[in-house]
């Protein structure tokens, strides 16, 4: 029997009930789909800190790196926002992301049609929206240099080189392929130098991708828009930056934020993670929605392992479990036929899985 090894980072706040939640449908599929799961916990964020003194220990990095793929919770809490900045919990994870070179960051956003109420939009406005957000993840200003701080001044560079752009744009063209076939890429060549050279490159990519439609859009404009018309986009492609606060937008047309997933991926091993965070004010009560995770696995199973199939189970799983009326209390208000708990939700999910 084939079998994989995933490396579980559970992390802070609701990190680890959410991640229990993936595991028990992870492990449900696999025993229907004909291969095995081996987890090993790993350390990161701020429970890393408190043990280790490093919110990204070695061994995390070298165990991620020893696996097929790794499944993440979220990281972060105020009990660790006033440590100098390189001890955080987000700058382990922005470190986790680079030593892995997890260049590409997919982000979709789908509607599903039970919960189109959800949503703080029209219904009629989000029904059928299907968008990816493709987000450049280890470069942009969230990496550039120069940047600090001294008493009176702050300072952070938004860089890219050419070839970061050209790595980002062909995993955009490539997903457009396998979906609607057009990419819009944003940003904000109107005024910044680095975004003249970031629309001209994909510009150049696009060319060998001529069954793809490219059109650019100025961040701001696309802020808009997306409110306005979503359906309009498919694939999204952008920064850092600008994709860090569009996936967070574009969330919000799901109904909830604890609904999305994410892949990163990129020359070595994948991470794939809910694209919400650690919510530590509901941390430990067992209500957070542990949808956003267990369609991460289901990401992970499709991207990293290749079981499409199995991935596919999962889908129409947390498919089922919403059109016959189960939620958790951040969608409770909406078509709720009965309200569940975090583990609930995940046991409901599991059962749910296809023999
Ligand atoms: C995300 C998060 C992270 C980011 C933080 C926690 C560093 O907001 O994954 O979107 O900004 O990338
Ligand atoms: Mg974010």
């Amino acid at each position: 029997m084939k079998s994989y090894k995933i490396a579980l980072i559970k992390g802070d706040g609701i990190g680890p009930e959410i991640i229990d939640e993936a595991v028990k449908v992870l492990d449900a599929v696999a025993s229907y789909s004909g291969f095995s799961l081996q987890y090993e916990d790993l350390l990161m964020g701020g429970c890393a800190y408190d043990i280790t003194g490093d919110p990204l220990p070695q061994e995390t990095i070298s165990g991620a790196l020893n696996s097929d793929a790794v499944l993440f919770g979220a990281i972060g809490g105020e009990k660790w926002d006033n440590l100098p900045r390189e001890k955080r919990p987000e700058s382990g994870l922005l470190r986790f992301r680079k030593e892995l070179g997890v260049y590409a960051n997919l982000r979709p956003a789908v509607v599903y049609d039970e919960l189109v109420n959800a949503s703080s939009l029209k219904p009629e406005i989000v029904r059928g929206v299907d968008l990816m957000v493709v987000r450049e993840l280890i470069g942009g200003i969230y990496f550039g240099e120069p940047k600090g701080r001294d008493e009176t001044k702050g300072w952070n560079t938004m860089v890219y080189t050419r070839d970061e752009i050209v790595r980002i744009a062909h995993q955009a063209f490539k997903i457009a392929m396998t979906r609607g076939k057009r990419v819009c890429s944003i940003d904000k060549a109107n005024v910044l130098d680095v975004s003249q050279l970031w629309r001209e490159t994909v510009e150049e990519v696009a060319t060998e991708y001529p069954e793809v439609e490219l059109s650019h859009m100025y961040v701001d404009n696309a802020a808009m828009q997306l409110i306005r018309d979503p359906k309009q986009f498919d694939v999204m492609l952008t920064g850092n930056i600008f994709g860090d606060i569009l996936s967070d937008e574009a969330s919000m047309l799901s109904g909830s934020i604890g609904l999305l997933p994410s892949a990163s991926v990129g020359a070595k091993i994948g991470v794939y993670e809910p694209i919400h965070g650690s919510a530590p004010d509901i941390a430990g009560q067992g209500i957070a929605n542990p949808i956003a995770t267990i369609s991460s696995a289901s990401m992970m199973l499709k991207y990293a392992l290749k079981e499409e199939k199995a991935a596919d189970k999962i889908d129409n799983a947390i498919k089922k479990a919403l059109s016959e009326g189960y939620r958790t209390g951040d969608l409770a208000q909406f078509d709720a036929k009965e309200v569940c708990s975090t583990s609930e939700m995940g046991s409901i999910i599991a059962n749910y899985i296809e023999k």
